[in-house]
């Protein structure tokens, strides 16, 4: 069913604009839609790692008991559930501007919610809502960007909007810093402190145009070409545009349900891909990181806040790493190094947990982990989960993916503490060193080299053998 025409960008300039050519005017282009985008990432990021360092206070403010803490820590997860299942099913309809659009609105308005509340019901509301946002942003911030994407550029793009949540990660433990002086009511300032980027984003978002792909499949055809000139000039936007035609006239000759035989493989792909990207464990060092570093490796409190920089740091270095590496090495080589060093780092943490090693020598470890990660499985899956889907269906396709991907983080976070009390640190870092050699046994198995094609080049795979990509199994 077509969706009700939606308005325009507030600023839309000619192709020419600033007498700027088409080609050089347009990469400056890509990467303004693509950094406006990635405030919804860097939001994501923010949010989910502020509860850490506000639940002292929090906890302390409300004279919570540790099921009612848990509760108020994990509301936001069960909210980005429910919004990422939401937002599949919206976006294919609404379009990716206003869905994007909506979770900045509600990224303001649980910021705010989330600094005044007098009861914990009240909190756990906000932070729900906050969920909702994430939910949403997690799964079109990098579709969104797949899509304006020129292809030889498409994963850079996409590892720009994994940048952006590193940073709100760490923007996250800075803030928590600086405002604990604060006392009791600090935790109240750190929500806060999210609703003047929030604003930022619902207003950034004015400036960009809708998604020429969504467009065409809608028919607004000029909309959709005057973009894809401003993106690729005027010669390659005919061709684009061409191209992109030719896939959905041979998407409406299928059916556009979930459910259609080709389309099993790509789920299954994203699908397990985005819970190994859970399962191996990189949120138990992320969301506990202070625990682990105080209760087990013998740190002082102010050493466990400088490993935690530490980390976020070299999270954030290994993405920068990605950013210049994915369109060049492809995303399975990336994959399969970040999968097999997060295994080999892990194996070692376990034997060095075994033999009582030092502080420094298993923060090392966690650190090489981290950095396998960040160069690999971190960008790689959310830009295989937004790029291997037919236009028609990608919005609810990446969308069932993404759900699985906050279901499994959910599961791991729940687990991570009962799983140290029961198996110790190093049985539940072993089943997280087994679980990452299953990743490098199933990307180099099943999962296909996408690195410089079209989506639609991308699409034609899914349909028949002639097209086959190449290294897919
Ligand atoms: C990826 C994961 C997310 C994690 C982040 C850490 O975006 O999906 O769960 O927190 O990487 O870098």
């Amino acid at each position: 069913m077509p969706a009700p025409h939606s308005p325009g960008p507030l600023f839309r300039e000619p192709a020419s604009a600033g007498g700027l050519t088409a080609a050089a005017g347009s990469t400056r282009y890509v990467y303004l839609i693509a950094a406006v985008a990635a405030l919804g990432g860097l939001l994501f990021g923010f949010d989910t790692a502020i509860i850490n360092g506000a639940l002292v206070f929090l906890k302390k403010d409300f004279h919570l008991n540790d099921g009612q803490t848990e509760l108020a820590a994990s509301s936001i997860l069960f909210g980005a559930v429910a919004g990422a299942a939401a937002a599949g099913w919206l976006t294919d309809r609404y379009g990716r501007r206003r869905l994007l659009f909506g979770a900045a609105l509600l990224f303001t308005l649980s910021s705010l919610a989330a600094a005044v509340p007098r009861t914990l019901t009240e909190f756990v509301l906000a932070r729900l809502v906050g969920g909702l946002a994430i939910g949403v942003a997690s799964l079109l911030a990098p579709l969104y960007i797949a899509e304006v994407a020129p292809a030889p550029i498409r994963g850079k793009l996409v590892t720009l909007n994994q940048l952006a949540i590193v940073t709100g990660i760490l923007l996250a433990y800075v803030t928590s810093y600086y405002l604990a002086d604060l006392g009791l009511a600090a935790w109240r300032w750190m929500f806060a402190s999210a609703a003047l980027p929030s604003a930022l984003f619902m207003f950034a978002l004015l400036l960009v145009p809708e998604s020429p792909r969504w467009l065409l499949g809608q028919g607004r055809e000029a909309e959709a070409l005057r973009t894809l000139t401003r993106l690729n000039g005027p010669v390659a936007a005919a061709a684009e545009a061409t191209e992109i035609h030719a896939a959905l006239a041979a998407e409406r000759d299928e059916a556009t349900s979930l459910f259609q035989p080709r389309l099993r493989r790509p789920l299954r792909i994203a699908v397990v891909l985005a819970v190994l990207q859970q399962v191996t464990g990189i949120n138990t060092i992320l969301y506990y990181g202070s625990i682990i570093f105080t209760e087990h490796s013998g740190m002082s409190g102010a050493s466990a806040i400088g490993a935690n920089a530490l980390i976020g740091g070299i999270n954030f270095a290994g993405t920068v790493v990605a950013l210049f590496v994915i369109d060049k090495v492809g995303r399975k080589p990336l994959l399969l190094l970040a999968s097999g060093g997060m295994a080999l780092a892990l194996g070692a943490l376990v034997v060095a947990l075994q033999l009582h090693a030092p502080g420094p020598w298993l923060l090392g470890l966690i650190m090489l982990y981290v950095a396998c990660f960040a160069v690999g499985l971190g960008p790689g899956v959310w830009v295989v989960i937004t790029e291997i889907f037919p236009t028609a269906v990608r919005g609810r396709a990446a969308s069932v993916a993404t759900v699985a991907l906050w279901v499994a983080c959910t599961v791991i976070s729940f687990t991570f503490l009962s799983l140290v009390k029961a198996a110790g640190l190093s049985g539940a870092f072993g089943l997280y060193a087994v679980l990452s050699v299953l990743t490098f046994v199933f990307v180099w198995r099943g999962v296909p080299e996408t690195k410089g094609r079209t989506l639609e080049e991308i699409e034609r795979t899914w349909q028949g053998a002639g097209y086959a990509l190449k290294s897919s199994s």
